[in-house]
């Protein structure tokens, strides 16, 4: 009696909990979730945002090639600037990694992160980035922490970092525990076509992890 009884409450509470993912994406624990984005098909691209339940707090895209794809304005779907803050695991940040896996690299477009304001930790790790365009993260506004981690960058945009402010989010909406307010570069190639582009850029701060050249 008491074991069926048992049987009964975790029937009841596997049912009451649906998880579900768009194409090509998998849930991993809690709010998240891992998307390849190389293997979405154009039905399935921009990721769709109403296919996730629970909403992705933490999303990790595995990409390759170009991005967003040819023809495509944006990675995720717009629907993505809905989401629901007020249910995040407020011990954890809101988080978007886009991992090439070492064997990959993008060509990255201006607007693939629209709508995804919502992100407070930004890496890009393990690719080779062909170019870091013009306001290439603009749409991710505030963030607490950006990484390139990995990987090497062969042409950087003037403009690449322009209209994103990268700093200790303590505000209300934004607020996460341990706040970092930092930028961390860090290439396993040389810098060395990256420096032809960073004279320009010096005047600004924050490039943490870089050394500059003399
Ligand atoms: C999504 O982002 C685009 C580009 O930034 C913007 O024009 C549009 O208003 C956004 N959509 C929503 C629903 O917020």
């Amino acid at each position: 009696m008491m074991l069926r009884l048992l049987v009964a409450s975790l029937c009841f509470v596997a049912a009451a909990r649906s998880i579900t993912a768009p194409a090509q994406c998998a849930h991993v624990t809690d709010a998240e979730f891992t998307c390849d984005y190389s293997a979405m098909d154009a039905g399935e691209r921009p990721i769709d945002f109403t296919a996730f339940d629970p909403k992705p707090q933490q999303l990790h895209v595995t990409v390759n090639g170009i991005v967003p794809y040819i023809g495509d304005t944006q990675m995720f779907s717009s629907a993505f600037s809905g989401i629901d803050t007020a249910t995040f695991d407020s011990n954890d940040p809101a988080s978007l990694t886009l991992d090439c896996g070492w064997s990959g690299g993008i060509f990255l477009s201006s607007g693939a992160f629209a709508n995804m304001s919502h992100v407070q930790h930004f890496s890009i790790r393990n690719c080779g980035l062909y170019n870091i365009p013009s306001e290439a993260f603009k749409e991710l506004g505030n963030l607490d922490y950006f990484k390139i981690e990995n990987g090497k960058i062969d042409e950087v945009n003037i403009n690449a970092w322009m209209s994103l402010n990268v700093e200790r989010l303590t505000s209300d909406s934004h607020a996460i525990p341990r706040n970092l307010g930092k930028i961390e570069i860090s290439l396993h190639e040389t810098f060395h076509y990256y420096f032809t582009h960073w004279s320009a850029l010096q005047h600004e701060e924050s490039y943490g992890g870089c050394s500059q050249r003399s």
